[in-house]
């Protein structure tokens, strides 16, 4: 029996890599525009981080954890998103007293152990970005300003920006207990998790998808009208300042995350193309994840975006890399010549092709068809004698005479 992948682990195949490669890059740049230094933090990190920072009573930590005990007797758990570890890393090099203000990011493997579907997997990937040190609504407001970017340069209109705010510790409590008591009258409409939260994390019923919690939830007090006078103004210039960046935006007040660390701002990039799977992007303020984590009272504010959805979203718009020649062999005594050619051209910064197999001029063509080389040159003993061979273009058949030397070869491959 041979040995497959773990379920909801995947592999990620040469045809699928140029789209990843695609998002990468133009996160780089996008990200790079803004400031942004890139940090890369450990994929495993103490169980304790976790659960101290994303919460005890949340899907993730309660269900999600990839989790084991080392050799050492440590519980360690494989990160399951990537703010908790950047945070962690902050507060351990003592970054926030180089500089105020931090601007990180960081893409990679996240592990959650969750029901394998189309757009959401055991090892997937987030590429996020971490502002630290500046609580003003500005901060939110270019923050998203820079997702919004970035879903522009990688050229989908798609993906939705809702946002919402969650409000502080001033006024969430007010509200916790306005909903409590509100879910108190409603106790048989909601599932047993969102019963058994009620004491713990109240807010979950609100996004939860069972029907008996849409039914309970339907007329449910709303955290926007309870928001804190500094709450309220900090949300109003946020979305001023996107209205003036002309980033479109609209507001989903039932909008409850999965994290327990976020404050204030919160927001998801939702899309109806992918199923079950709507968020592409999502994140939010976190003001008291710094100092929850043993740090200075830090504001914070991030996002992460699934990069498995961001490409299904492209489909197959980012086509693989062809050749720009294959050279064909016709007959043995071309191949030192052919590989001092193939070299030059390769140090050109051309991507050249030859045989490999010792198979038929006729075979090599077919090879040279199905890797899609954009020109074709076949060489022998008669091309040898003349220095020259015909350069054919692939897509129309059309040939002419080049001279068997990369500086001349390598202009007319430019065309
Ligand atoms: P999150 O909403 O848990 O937030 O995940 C962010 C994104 O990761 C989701 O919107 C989704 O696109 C993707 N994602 C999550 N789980 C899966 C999965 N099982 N398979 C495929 N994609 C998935 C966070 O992780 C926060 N750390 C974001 C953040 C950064 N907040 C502040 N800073």
């Amino acid at each position: 029996m041979h040995i497959t992948a773990v379920k909801g682990f995947n592999d990620i195949l040469p045809a699928e890599t140029p789209t990843r490669q695609f998002i990468e890059e133009t996160a780089r740049q996008v990200f790079g525009r803004f400031g942004f230094s890139e940090i890369r933090v450990p994929v495993l990190e103490k169980t304790e981080l976790f659960c101290r920072s994303i919460g005890d009573t949340t899907d993730i930590v309660e269900k999600e954890m990839y989790t084991f005990c080392d050799k050492g007797g440590d519980s360690l758990t494989l990160r399951p998103e990537g703010t908790a570890g950047v945070m962690r890393a902050l507060i351990e090099h003592k970054l926030y007293a180089q500089d105020n203000v931090n601007k990180l990011y960081y893409m990679g493997p996240m592990f959650r152990h969750e029901r394998p579907q189309k757009g959401r997997y055991r090892q997937f990937h987030q590429i996020g970005a971490e502002v630290t040190g500046a609580g003003d609504p500005f901060v939110d407001a270019q923050v998203l300003l820079m997702l919004s970017r970035l879903f522009r340069e990688l050229g989908l209109d798609e993906p939705r920006l809702q946002i919402n705010s969650l409000g502080c510790p001033d006024c969430r409590p007010a509200y916790r207990d306005a909903l409590v008591s509100f879910l108190g009258q409603r106790q048989e409409l909601l599932c047993d998790d969102c019963r058994r939260r009620q004491s713990g994390n109240p807010l979950r019923a609100l996004d939860c998808k069972a029907p008996g919690c849409i039914e309970a939830t339907r007329e449910a007090p709303a955290i926007l009208e309870h928001l804190c006078g500094d709450c309220h103004d900090h949300f109003q210039a946020v979305q001023s300042y996107l209205n003036v960046a002309g980033v479109p935006f609209g507001i989903n007040n039932r909008m409850v995350r999965g994290l327990d660390y976020y404050t204030r701002t919160t927001f998801e990039l939702v899309t109806s193309l992918l199923g079950a799977q709507s968020a592409v992007a999502a994140g939010g303020r976190y003001d008291g994840l710094v100092s929850q984590l043993g740090g200075p009272a830090v504001p914070g504010i991030g996002f992460a975006l699934g990069v498995e959805r961001v490409a299904l979203l492209l489909g197959d718009r980012c086509r693989p890399r062809t050749p720009d020649l294959f050279v064909a062999l016709a007959g043995e005594e071309s191949r030192r010549p052919v590989f001092q050619l193939v070299a030059a051209l390769q140090d050109c910064g051309l991507w050249v092709e030859t045989d490999v197999e010792g198979k038929s001029v006729k075979s090599q063509m077919r090879r040279a068809d199905r890797l899609g080389a954009r020109y074709s040159m076949v060489i022998g003993e008669n091309e040898l004698a003349a220095g020259s061979a015909a350069l054919k273009r692939m897509a129309d058949g059309s040939s002419r005479q080049a001279p068997l030397v990369a500086s001349a070869v390598a202009p007319l491959l430019a065309e």
